[in-house]
């Protein structure tokens, strides 16, 4: 919290967008610039929407849970030194859409809210392109702009429109919520993408074949996990596989299975009706029984 304050105070001190160097908050310049405290209170003469709506909305409500005076500076702590706009009151000298300088001059004292995924920082995905400011309220908790299946789905079409395929979580209706499996925020590089690789995100929920089994099915413990053979979002192959047929699935990996296993036999050709433990067995090592 203290070092909420100092760097808000920092910010407050520093000048304004449209006043470097000329006019720091030291210079005497005439008006009310000087005087006047640039509090919300102030703001609301002539804002009273965006600060009735603020301090009535989560944002508003979480910093008035810190303090009072730590939402009295929010305005300026995103929109920057207000005193050129105070003075002459005009859009063109104040900043409207604070960049992520502005957020973090709070965040970075109150928590981890890196992104974890360094695709979305060199992407330009800012802050603003998932949460909304707080002025209105916002679409979904927390302070986001929508709910995360529209929300990252406005971006990321192509796995939105997967998630309603008929091979899909809830056969494509209702489908999970992206943030069910991905994390934007901290939990390593890749967010819970990393886990993945080890079946993390996916054995959240499938317990049942976290394992570890006493004769684990090889590519379950090595790199790719579960979306060596399944894909994540869906599919247009049952069980959301990554081939039509389980046997092509199979014989990717087990090219030799010579004549014990003759493929002319439609018998041989459904491998999972023997091999029922394809994710791991407790008690054959040919996968026959869990
Ligand atoms: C005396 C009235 C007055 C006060 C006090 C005032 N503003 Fe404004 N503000 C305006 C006017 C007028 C505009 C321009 C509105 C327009 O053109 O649509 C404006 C516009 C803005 C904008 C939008 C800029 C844009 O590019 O669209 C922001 C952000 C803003 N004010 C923030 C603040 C903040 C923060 C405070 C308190 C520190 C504040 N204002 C105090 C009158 C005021
Ligand atoms: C968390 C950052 C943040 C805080 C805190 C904040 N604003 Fe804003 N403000 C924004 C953003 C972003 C916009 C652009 C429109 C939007 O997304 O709502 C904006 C827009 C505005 C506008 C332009 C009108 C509009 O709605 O587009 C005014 C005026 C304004 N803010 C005033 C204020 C005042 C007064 C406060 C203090 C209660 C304040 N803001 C606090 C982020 C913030
Ligand atoms: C004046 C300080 C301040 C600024 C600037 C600020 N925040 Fe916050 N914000 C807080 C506090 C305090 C909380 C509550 C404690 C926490 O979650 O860290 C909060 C909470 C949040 C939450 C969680 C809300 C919830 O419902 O749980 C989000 C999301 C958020 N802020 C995003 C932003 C974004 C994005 C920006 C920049 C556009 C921003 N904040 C700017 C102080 C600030
Ligand atoms: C790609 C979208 C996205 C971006 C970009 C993003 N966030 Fe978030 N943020 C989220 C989601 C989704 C959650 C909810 C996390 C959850 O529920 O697992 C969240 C949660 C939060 C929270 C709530 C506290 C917490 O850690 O759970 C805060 C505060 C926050 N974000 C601040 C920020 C700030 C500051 C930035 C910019 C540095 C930012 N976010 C950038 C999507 C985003
Ligand atoms: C404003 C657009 C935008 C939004 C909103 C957005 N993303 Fe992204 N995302 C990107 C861009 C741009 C990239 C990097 C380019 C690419 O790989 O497509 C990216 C990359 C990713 C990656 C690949 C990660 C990596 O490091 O390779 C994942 C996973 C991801 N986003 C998940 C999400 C999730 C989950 C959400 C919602 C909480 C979300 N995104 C919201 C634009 C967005
Ligand atoms: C059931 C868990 C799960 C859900 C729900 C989920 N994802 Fe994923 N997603 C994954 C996994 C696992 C990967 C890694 C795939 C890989 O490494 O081949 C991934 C990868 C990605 C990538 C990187 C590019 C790619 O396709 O490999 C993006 C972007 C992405 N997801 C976005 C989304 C969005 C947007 C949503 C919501 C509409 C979503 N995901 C929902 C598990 C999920
Ligand atoms: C949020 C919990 C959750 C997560 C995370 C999750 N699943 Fe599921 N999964 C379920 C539930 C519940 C079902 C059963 C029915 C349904 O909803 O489709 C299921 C069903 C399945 C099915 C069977 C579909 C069918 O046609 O019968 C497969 C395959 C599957 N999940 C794979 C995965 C993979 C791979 C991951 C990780 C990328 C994953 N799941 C992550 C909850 C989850
Ligand atoms: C070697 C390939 C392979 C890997 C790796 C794999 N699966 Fe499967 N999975 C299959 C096949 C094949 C089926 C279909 C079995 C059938 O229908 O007879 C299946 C079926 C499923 C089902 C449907 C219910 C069931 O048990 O039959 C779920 C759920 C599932 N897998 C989840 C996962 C999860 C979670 C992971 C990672 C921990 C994973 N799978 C890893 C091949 C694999
Ligand atoms: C990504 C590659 C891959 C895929 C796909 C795959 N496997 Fe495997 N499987 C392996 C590896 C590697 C081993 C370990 C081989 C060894 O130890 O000689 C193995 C082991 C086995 C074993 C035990 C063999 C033994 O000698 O103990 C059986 C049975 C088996 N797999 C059946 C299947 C079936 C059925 C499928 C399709 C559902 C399948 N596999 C898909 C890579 C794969
Ligand atoms: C009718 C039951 C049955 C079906 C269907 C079947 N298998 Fe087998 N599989 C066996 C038996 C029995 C063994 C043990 C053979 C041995 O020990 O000589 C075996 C052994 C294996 C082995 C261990 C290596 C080896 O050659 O001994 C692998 C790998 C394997 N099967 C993969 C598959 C794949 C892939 C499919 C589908 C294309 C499949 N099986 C279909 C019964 C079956």
């Amino acid at each position: 919290m203290r070092a909420v304050i100092t760097l808000l105070l920092g910010l407050l001190l520093s000048p304004g967008p449209r006043e470097q160097g000329e006019r720091g908050t030291g210079t005497s310049s005439p008006g009310i610039a000087e005087e006047t405290p640039q509090t919300a209170e102030t703001c609301a003469a002539c804002h009273e929407e965006q600060v009735t709506g603020t301090a009535a909305g989560p944002h508003g409500l979480a910093m008035k849970r810190s303090s009072e005076s730590l939402f009295q500076n929010s305005c300026v702590a995103c929109h920057g030194n207000a005193a050129a706009h105070l003075e002459s009151p005009a859009k063109e000298n104040i900043r409207r859409v604070p960049g992520v300088a502005a957020c973090v001059s709070c965040h970075a004292a109150s928590g981890n809210v890196s992104l974890s995924s360094p695709a979305h920082a060199r992407g330009q995905v800012a802050c603003l392109s998932c949460h909304a400011s707080g002025h209105k309220k916002p679409g979904s908790t927390p302070l986001l702009i929508a709910g995360s299946h529209d929300l990252c789905g406005s971006c990321h079409m192509e796995q939105k429109s997967a998630t309603l395929l008929p091979y899909a979580h809830r056969d494509g209706r209702r489908p999970f919520e992206c943030k069910n499996c991905h994390s934007v925020h901290g939990k390593g590089r890749q967010g819970r993408l990393l886990d993945a690789r080890n079946g993390g995100a996916c054995i959240d929920c499938h317990t049942d074949l976290a394992g570890p089994f006493v004769f684990p099915h090889a590519p379950r413990e090595t790199g790719g996990a579960c979306v060596t053979c399944h894909v994540p979002h869906g599919s247009t192959n049952p069980r959301m596989l990554t081939r039509r047929s389980i046997s092509s699935l199979c014989l990717e990996c087990h090219t030799s299975l010579g004549s014990s296993h003759d493929q002319t036999k439609p018998r041989y050709r459904n491998c999972t009706t023997c091999h029922i433990a394809i994710h791991g067995s407790n008690h054959d090592p040919k996968l026959f029984d869990e």
